[in-house]
């Protein structure tokens, strides 16, 4: 028979609901096709960019049953970007270099056929970097955010969409008992996404997002027509990166190694600018935070993230490399990583979800 070929899987970025499933379909479909090994790095790239290299052999023992568990049993960082290393310098200086060549060459060295790599949009901009260095790279669509192109859902996002919206429905009954307003933040980063689809599941009076820009002024009218309206209490869903018209995010520093500056907050800033702006109603904030990343995935995306991990692999036979796994209209496909990479998944200000929440009587404070 011929040698074994070694499949490397790596988890990477904030973690989510179905990556688990994801590596459980890799594993079983490649158990199938007979003259396989699939393999884990621990902690994405960290686990094979260590000496000794930390990996882990993923056999039907390892994954069996772990569809239904949240987390990564491979775990995950979103740090030591290869593309951009943080390394100390002999002066004590922290630069960054790229380690991405060197990486290739360390995963064909370990014997490694092809990588499986799950992640959001910073993960696949490093499968494309890999594959573009010579090594056979298939991505999968991972992220609550829901913001990667080319594909109507990444897996993670309707579980967190379900905790979302599970919180907006208790916050609903402590906000009538209170006659409050009750503002709740949600993830996303620069997709308001989440914010929409727990808006309408809820049956929120406001929704903020980042594609829409709002006004204080307009978020204080419609809650006081709430009031007015005889309610006496109001419910509004702010994404992370919602920000009013000519302001900016909520966010702290970013990190080195990092791509992004860490959300989070927008809460707290809205309360202070609707109470500054004259709103007399008692306001409370809930800000989600990682519940969202958390716990079990919801049946849709135990379907989705296993099937994605089903396809992956069947991708790796069809040799399709530097591309990622899609849900689009319907059907399961695989475009190019350039593709996905080549613009973001917003949310349409325009679209048909945001006309229809606005038809359900939910501000986005831009009126
Ligand atoms: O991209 C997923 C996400 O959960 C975003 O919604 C959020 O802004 C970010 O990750 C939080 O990252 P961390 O877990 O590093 O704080």
């Amino acid at each position: 028979m011929d040698k074994l070929k070694k499949i490397l899987v790596c988890t990477g970025g904030g973690d989510c609901p179905g990556l688990n499933a994801v590596i459980r379909g890799i594993v079983k479909r490649a158990s199938a096709a007979e003259g396989y090994e699939v393999w884990g790095s621990y902690e994405a790239f960290k686990g094979i960019m260590d000496d000794p290299p930390r990996l882990v052999k993923l056999d039907a023992a390892a994954v069996a049953g772990i569809h239904v568990r949240g987390g990564t049993i491979i775990k995950t960082t979103n740090k030591g970007n290869p593309m951009a290393f943080p390394v100390v310098d002999d002066s004590g200086q922290t630069r960054v270099e790229n380690r991405v060549p060197w990486l290739v060459q360390r995963i064909k060295d370990l014997g490694f056929h092809a990588l499986i790599n799950i992640g959001g949009d910073g993960s696949q901009a490093i499968s494309q970097a890999l594959h573009e260095a010579g090594l056979p790279v298939i991505g999968v669509p991972k992220t609550i955010d829901n913001d990667l192109s080319s594909t109507d859902f990444t897996f993670g996002f309707q579980t967190a969409v379900q905790t979302a919206s599970d919180s907006f429905d208790r916050l609903v009954t402590t906000a009538s008992s209170h006659h409050r307003v009750m503002i709740m933040e949600v993830m996303g980063r620069d997709a308001g996404w989440i914010a929409l689809y727990t808006a309408i599941s809820g049956g929120a009076e406001v929704c903020l997002i980042p594609e829409i820009p709002y006004r204080v002024e307009s978020v204080i009218a419609r809650i006081q027509e709430r009031y007015r309206e005889g309610r006496g209490f109001a419910n509004v869903v702010v994404a992370e990166g919602a920000h009013p018209q000519g302001g900016s995010v909520t966010a702290t520093e970013g990190e080195l190694g990092r791509h992004s500056v860490r959300l989070g907050g927008v809460a707290y800033t809205l309360a202070d600018s609707l109470r500054r702006g004259g709103l007399e109603a008692d306001i409370r904030e809930t800000v989600l935070g990682h519940t969202q990343r958390g716990g079990s995935p919801i049946a849709f995306d135990r379907v989705l993230a296993s099937v994605f991990g089903v396809r992956a692999f069947e991708l790796v036979l069809a040799q399709k490399w530097g591309e990622m796994v899609v849900y689009k209209n319907n059907a399961f496909d695989s475009v190019a990583l350039t593709e996905v990479l080549s613009s973001p998944n917003n949310v349409n200000p325009s679209g048909t979800l945001v006309e229809a929440a606005r038809g359900l009587g939910i501000s986005f404070g831009d009126e």
